[in-house]
């Protein structure tokens, strides 16, 4: 027979913990999850991935009792999809709000994760002992973008239409299963009703439910560890001989639940200053053409994917050579698809002997620097229509992004770091 539970709460919450674990959640969690006591700016985007995840699902979800995934025209020659996201912006109360949030938060989420991984490059919070919360966060991130690309057809704008069809048009350069696989993606020979339809319903439950597991996961497997800290010391290995808790830590809640609310604050206000003043983000949160009906007749001038997926595009296009007898376009997939999976190898490539960059050698933050200057290049030239200046340019910041990690094994090891503190110093 299972313990007797050892409950000493009383009253309703003494009722509820007898049968639910309530309270040692919440200090399992919250009030006795102990935190490293330096967390600085990075360490605000995990929070706020979480609000942006939320703002996403609350604002989907009352956008879904107005849209309609049908590519069919009404009765005035536009397409019944089209026509009910202008329905939402000039008739639904407030749905104008709602669709600008849910269209804003789409790169704030980006925004927001990149500045995540990031933080993970800074501190090396991807190594030993947690690989496992870096690997769902790199399966957050392809889900995310798995998201992000199947919402953006919804509209069922030109750019909707067009940017699906070259991105679908890509998986039917794999060789044998391609051709299949762009038709099941489909669900018909073009970019149609049939995948307006299946598109919804990922776009609306599948891939958000997998998100959300992933997202539970994460947290579950940081909350195993504990959290890694801008020193790159691992606190638990100093305790307090008299309580057992780490000296170099402090209680999540309250001092980290205040915290975070400065970061929301602050988000909310920039989230806001966009949505009141420049909702279309200038043109790469929702670009002109997708404020035309899609029109399967007439191809735009310039096709390009939103800002959050044009380094990605950038690698593709950068191979432009065929090879054992692949045409180019397959090799490209290749190497794009390459791009985001080798990011879960990172704890694996890294031989420092420091975490975080404050005691990382010159050689790994020249690296860095690197990386994140070509990363940001590949995704200027992503949105350009390709010359062969510009393609020379992502070639050479393809190489260099894939130098960043292929070349860490050796690099990270021969780099001169300095000596790591034994306690955290601020
Ligand atoms: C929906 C997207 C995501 C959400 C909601 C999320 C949420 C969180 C939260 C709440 C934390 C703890 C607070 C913090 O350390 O900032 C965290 C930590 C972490 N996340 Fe994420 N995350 C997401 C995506 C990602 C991605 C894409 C990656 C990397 C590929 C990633 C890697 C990490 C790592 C390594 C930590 C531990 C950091 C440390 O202790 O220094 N996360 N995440």
């Amino acid at each position: 027979m299972a313990a007797e539970k050892q409950v000493t709460t009383t009253g309703i919450l003494g009722w509820i913990d007898e049968r639910f674990p309530l309270t040692s959640s919440y200090k399992a969690h919250l009030s006795e999850y102990y935190a490293p006591k330096n967390f600085n700016f990075w360490y605000f985007f995990g929070s706020l991935a979480l609000l942006v995840l939320v703002i996403q699902i609350v604002t989907g979800i009352f956008l879904t009792m107005h849209y309609k995934p049908d590519a069919n025209l009404n009765l005035a020659g536009v397409p019944v999809a089209f026509a009910s996201v202008e329905y939402i912006m000039r008739d639904v109360p407030g749905g104008w709000i709602i669709r600008y949030m849910h269209s804003t938060g789409a790169s704030s989420f980006f925004i927001v994760v990149y500045l995540h991984m990031f933080r993970g490059l800074l501190y090396g919070s991807y190594r030993k002992p947690r690989e496992l919360i870096w690997i769902f966060g790199t399966l957050i991130f392809l889900a995310l973008m798995a998201e992000a690309f199947m919402g953006y057809l919804l509209p069922w704008g030109q750019m909707s239409y067009w940017g699906a069809q070259v991105i679908v048009n890509l998986f039917s350069a794999i060789p044998v299963i391609g051709p299949d696989l762009s038709l099941l993606i489909r669900g018909d020979y073009v970019i149609s009703d049939a995948t307006l339809n299946r598109f919804f319903s990922f776009h609306v439950i599948a891939v958000p439910l997998v998100l959300l597991g992933l997202v539970v996961a994460h947290i579950i497997a940081l909350h195993e560890v504990g959290s890694n800290n801008p020193d790159g010391i691992e606190i638990k290995k100093n305790k307090d001989p008299a309580t057992g808790l780490p000296l170099d830590g402090i209680p999540f809640h309250p001092y980290y639940s205040v915290k975070d609310m400065v970061g929301v604050g602050v988000f909310l206000f920039v989230f806001c200053a966009i949505l009141f003043f420049a909702p279309e983000g200038g043109g790469y949160f929702i670009e002109a053409n997708n404020f035309f009906p899609a029109d399967p007749m007439v191809t735009p001038p310039h096709i390009a994917p939103v800002w959050y997926f044009t380094p990605f595009y950038s690698i593709l296009r950068a191979v432009t050579y065929p090879l054992f007898g692949l045409d180019a376009k397959f090799w490209g997939v290749v190497a794009m698809g390459a791009a985001v999976v080798i990011i879960a190898f990172l704890p694996w490539l890294d031989k420092s002997p420091a975490k975080s960059i404050r005691y990382r050698g010159p050689i790994y933050k020249i690296w860095l620097a690197v990386f994140v200057v070509s990363f940001i290049i590949l995704g200027y030239l992503g949105v350009l229509p390709p010359t062969p200046g510009r393609t020379l340019v992502s070639q050479i910041c393809a190489l260099l992004y894939f130098g960043f990690f292929l070349l860490m094994p050796w690099y990270s090891k021969v780099d001169k770091c300095k000596p790591v503190p034994e306690r955290v110093t601020g």
